[in-house]
């Protein structure tokens, strides 16, 4: 593995349109920042749409489902029909022990997911601009389709931690496509929990593959138990409006958020409609909502 200081970064390149530089630095690395791809006035309004949402979803109605005995299944069933829907995470710290909301209901999501890009005319315009699907074409895709949307909320105190991992162990395709595009809607800090990378490690195998067993039940099997060389990790902080394009195999992970900020941010996963989509990966969408590229 290539030893990389940095993560590549540069100004967003007008229209999408990545120079050779860019996609020699993104191959490298498996991971590219553009500093301003879209405006403050864009992810403000992202922000807006977000809390109007959230303003509309009752947390009681997700403690109810999640205090049951069979907790882990529900659970997971909450979780495994949200391929075709617009659904809520709380955090794992949302409730206090007297069964109340720690923080007030914005500050107590951890994601909400995963298919506003498809639902929402709001998430559906910022998730299919030009210059995105020019930066798609760009990478290589031909027949690129947006697999689900995530809105990360890391709220402050309680955002949790995300261990290093690759998104192509939850979004397997063979031969493996996805590839995530993540928007800073608010500015990401080493302090308020940013995304950290290991550049150059999409070289490495993928470590796992999460599917479901024949149970319905999900399992993450690992293919490849050498640990991952966490000392190279780089942060990749990110002011409001930036895009952080990173590879299915891109090895990452974020710290929680003890801070006083938010560190909200919106992620697409992008898969090629050519390859192979396995049907016992987790998201299933149903008929009536077909993937759909950036037209
Ligand atoms: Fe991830």
């Amino acid at each position: 593995m290539k030893n990389i200081v940095r993560i590549p970064a540069y100004a967003a390149p007008a229209g999408g349109r990545l120079s050779d530089d860019m996609l020699a630095d993104y191959q490298d690395a498996g991971v590219l920042i553009l500093r301003n791809f879209v405006s403050v006035e864009a992810c403000a309004a992202l922000r807006q749409r977000a809390l109007e949402l959230v303003d509309a979803f009752d947390p009681e109605e997700v403690r109810s489902v999640f205090s049951t005995t069979e907790q882990t299944q529900l659970d997971d069933d909450y979780f495994i029909e949200s391929g075709d829907k617009i659904r809520f995470f709380l955090e794992n710290d949302a409730f206090g022990d007297d069964g109340k909301l720690r923080q007030e209901k914005k500050h107590s999501l951890n994601k909400m997911g995963h298919a506003m890009h498809d639902l929402d005319p709001v998430f559906d315009r910022f998730s299919r601009t030009p210059e995105l699907a020019e930066v798609v074409k760009r990478i290589g895709f031909v027949e690129p389709a947006i697999l689900q949307s995530m809105y990360i909320f890391k709220p402050p105190n309680i955002g949790g931690e995300v261990v290093c991992h690759q998104d192509s162990t939850y979004i397997y395709t063979e031969p493996e496509s996805c590839v995530g595009f993540w928007f800073a809607l608010e500015d990401a800090t080493l302090e308020n929990g940013c995304m950290q990378f290991i550049p150059g490690g999409h070289k490495l195998p993928l470590k796992k593959r999460n599917y479901r067993g024949a149970d319905g039940k999900l399992v993450t099997e690992t293919l490849d138990d050498t640990p991952w060389p966490e000392e190279k990790k780089q942060p990749a902080e990110a002011p409001a409006g930036t895009l952080v394009i990173f590879d299915g195999r891109a090895p990452h992970l974020s710290a929680s958020n003890r801070s006083s900020k938010s560190r909200h941010a919106y992620t697409l996963h992008v898969i090629d409609r050519k390859a192979r989509y396995p049907a016992e990966n987790w998201l299933q969408r149903g008929d009536h909502l077909p993937l759909r590229g950036f037209d």
